[in-house]
């Protein structure tokens, strides 16, 4: 594993289960206030053209637990020599002479591999525009594995805006891992599952269906994955306001949800979530952003693990 690019690289459970069990060692020594510094004297570029609050902190956080060090800007597209149209080429090229590995978050689809083409350094893709977001994938995976304490024989709705909603599509790779899973696609006729997916989907055999219509799926899933409807993706502000508040989950509809269900998102959210949920305790949501720190730790420390040694000077 040199980058990390997409969750087509993780499609072998042996893997999955390393990245995972270290993640819970991690967390157990964080607990303890143990964590190993494994990562001492290495630095972390977090180059991000987005905004985010989770993946950014998390990363962050969890190469300083390490004993790593971070150099990191947001808005790179303004605060980064982009804005004097410096390519993403070049300037992957000169902060890779600066760092270890870098976490990039870039809203076009496609960045983190042209990053990787030319990076003698691993690139963590951290969310390509409307593409793909591995790292919380598998984050999303560790959640479910936790929750449900397994990651076969199970039910899941992923709700909301499957068009551009780039967790969804690194997870639709994911669960391609699980036996026996069936997947119920909710969104708004406008923000449907890409073809590719579910062509995917189709060619691991995974049973899966469409709809507009959350209330009929929650008595028939182990696993409800909302998602928010990305107002930033919006060429229309007309169409935007048309779905927008397609799904909301409150608490007439909890009602309805299956007992020992798990709710998940990958948050932020805007309205798909009402506050009222928060308190129930198959809300997992919270326990998934901090489940992040470890998956991220987890594969920090994989990709340091195969770094080259230094040169002694
Ligand atoms: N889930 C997620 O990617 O959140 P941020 O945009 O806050 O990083």
């Amino acid at each position: 594993m040199q980058h990390i690019l997409s969750t087509q690289q993780f499609l072998n459970r042996k893997e999955l289960v390393n990245i995972f069990k270290k993640a819970e060692k991690f967390e157990k020594a964080d607990r303890q206030g143990k964590v190993p510094k494994l990562l001492r004297n290495k630095i972390l570029s977090c180059v991000f053209y987005e905004p985010s609050t989770r993946t950014r902190f998390s990363f962050e956080s969890a190469m300083l637990k390490l004993g790593g060090q971070v150099i990191s800007t947001e808005s790179a597209g303004h605060f980064s020599s982009a804005i004097k149209g410096e390519t993403l080429e070049d300037s992957i090229r000169i902060i890779s002479g600066y760092s270890d590995m870098i976490v990039l978050r870039h809203h076009e689809p496609g960045a983190a591999e042209r990053a990787a083409k030319v990076s003698p350094v691993p690139i963590i893709n951290a969310g390509d525009g409307d593409s793909e977001h591995p790292t919380q994938a598998l984050l999303d995976f560790y959640t479910i594995q936790k929750e449900l304490g397994r990651i076969d024989n199970f039910k899941i709705a992923v709700v909301g805006d499957l068009l551009y909603g780039r967790t969804i599509h690194s997870l639709i790779y994911l669960l391609s891992l699980s036996h026996n899973v069936e997947i119920f696609l909710v969104a708004p006729k406008e923000l449907k599952l890409p073809n590719k997916y579910k062509t995917f989907l189709n060619s691991q055999k995974i049973k899966f269906s469409e709809s507009d219509n959350l209330e009929d799926v929650l008595s028939k899933i182990d696993v409800l994955y909302m998602i928010r409807i990305q107002k930033e993706r919006f060429s229309s502000a007309r169409l935007y306001d048309r779905v927008k508040n397609s799904f909301v989950l409150n608490k007439k509809l909890l009602s309805k949800l299956n007992k020992r269900a798990v709710i998940m998102h990958p948050l932020p959210r805007v309205n798909e979530i009402s506050n009222e949920v928060d308190k129930d305790k198959r809300a997992a949501y919270f326990r998934q952003a901090k489940n992040g720190l470890y998956i991220r730790m987890s594969l920090l420390n994989i990709l340091c693990e195969n770094l080259p040694p230094k040169m002694k000077i």
